[in-house]
């Protein structure tokens, strides 16, 4: 099939390379110039694994990218919107760009003869896709949806450091449509998928993708609730929780505590699910909490820093990991960066390090310091913060020695201190 793909993040980026690894003719537009530059030269905008090999495969052949909508839109048979879909300040869902790369697919339609379908990936509140993109794209393209072009919504569920085998390798595919041909049109795409693939209408399918996210926050807040009170207790949380995932009913996956979840969706996704809930007059308690509960976990690593160095005012604080998470460069609402907020504000001297993802960690805080390796990070240092679960950092040992104070805060449970000659605190361990 001839594919457009909307918006080249980490969704577009990998959604493109693996359709095109499956054999389509992938056009890959965004409105970036950079990243259409980098794609033509195969080289990955962001970064994932095995990404940049499969990218080296097929760009320049079956997948180039484009500014230029006409020609995507005019070339293609099926496009998939991957454009942000960020949260405004009241925690609603800005859908900004979704109508803005509708209207721009909406206009190209105009002029085409051949039945084209849109489909949205991006994660947008239930009723976005018939209610938001459906009437952009029938007022530009003045075609009425179900007969000049089909509508679908194709959530996705891959994971940032992961996405490619995620993409691969999925454990359901979920298609939404409102009208059964462009249903039938997109499971071909997946035809050779072996996984689930369940069918539904397009605002149950965008309600599945947020019930998903919503429901793993939910389960990582939990860990944390159960870590905070076992930490107490003087339990061994994460043996508390080994007990409790092996019931096939819970399972083991996301019961990890520690500083708590970010990155681009859980958070995103969680406040949008309750502004959309607002909206139709229910408050959602529970997932209020969750966030509470999220928001709270880098106060309780200050708290237990505090403990041990209780005037932090001009000391050297290592934070080790920026990424929100390990394998990627993300840091969009890393845990990292309310601590080092934080530690700033008590006046620390913050040096941080990540193999990754300093450079964009640069752009939010241009003025601390930034270390090539962990071991110099921890030069000197008074203590040291670890935020992300990079697994480099479960090998640090003589690099400890090169502190001033050996005290060691860890927030994602990496660091074994038996036989360290070390102050080791976990956070909820
Ligand atoms: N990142 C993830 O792990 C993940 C996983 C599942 C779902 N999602 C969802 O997928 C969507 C995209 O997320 P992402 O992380 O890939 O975003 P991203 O910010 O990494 O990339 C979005 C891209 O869209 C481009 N863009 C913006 N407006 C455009 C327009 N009008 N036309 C063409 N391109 C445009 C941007 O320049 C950027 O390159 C979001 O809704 C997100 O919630 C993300």
């Amino acid at each position: 099939m001839r594919i457009s793909i909307i918006g080249t993040g980490y969704v577009g980026t990998v959604t493109g390379t693996c359709f095109a690894h499956m054999g389509h003719e992938v056009v890959c537009v965004d409105v970036d110039p950079e990243r259409v530059k980098k794609i033509n030269a195969g080289e990955p905008p962001i970064y994932e694994e095995g990404l940049e090999e499969l990218l080296k495969d097929h760009a320049g052949k079956n997948l180039r990218a484009t500014l230029d909508y006409d020609a995507a839109i005019a070339g293609t048979d099926i496009s998939f919107i991957c454009v942000p879909t960020p949260t405004d300040a009241d925690g609603r869902i800005d859908l900004r760009f979704v109508r803005e790369a509708s209207r721009s697919i909406g206009q190209r339609l105009k002029n085409k003869k051949s039945y084209h379908i849109v489909v949205v990936k991006s994660t947008v509140v239930p009723g976005t896709t018939s209610g938001v993109a459906r009437p952009i794209l029938e007022q530009e393209s003045g075609k009425k949806a179900g007969e000049g072009f089909g509508v679908g919504m194709n959530p996705e569920f891959l994971r940032e450091g992961k996405a490619v085998y995620d993409f691969q390798h999925p454990d359901r595919i979920v298609i939404g449509a409102d009208d059964p041909k462009a249903a039938a049109i997109i499971r071909q795409l997946y035809a050779g998928y072996t996984c689930p693939v369940l069918e539904t209408d397009t605002k149950t399918a965008e309600m599945i993708k947020y019930v998903s996210n919503a429901f793993l926050a939910t389960k990582i807040s939990f860990a944390n609730e159960v870590g905070n009170i076992c930490k107490r207790l003087g339990i061994d949380t994460y043996k508390v929780m080994e007990g409790v995932g092996l019931d096939a009913r819970i399972s083991p996956h996301f019961l990890r505590s520690g500083l708590g979840f970010g990155g681009s969706c859980f958070p995103k996704d969680v406040k949008a699910l309750i502004g959309k809930a607002a909206e139709v007059d229910y408050e959602p308690l529970l997932l209020k909490t969750v966030l509470k509960v999220n928001d709270k976990q880098p106060e309780i690593a200050l708290r237990l820093l505090k403990k041990h160095v209780p005037d932090l005012k001009g000391k050297k604080i290592a934070v080790l990991g920026l990424a929100f998470k390990d394998d990627t460069d993300d840091i969009r609402e890393s845990r990292a960066i309310p601590l080092i907020g934080a530690l700033l504000a008590e006046g620390a001297k913050v040096v941080a390090y990540d193999r990754m993802a300093a450079g964009h960690m640069k752009n939010v805080y241009p003025n601390i310091g930034y270390a090539k390796t962990a071991g110099d990070a921890l030069d000197g240092a008074e203590a040291c913060l670890i935020a992300t679960e990079w697994k480099e950092f479960e090998k640090l040992d003589v690099e400890f020695a090169r502190m001033r104070q050996k005290i060691v805060i860890d927030g994602r449970r990496v660091v074994d201190p038996r036989g360290k000659d070390i102050i080791y605190e976990g956070l909820c361990w």
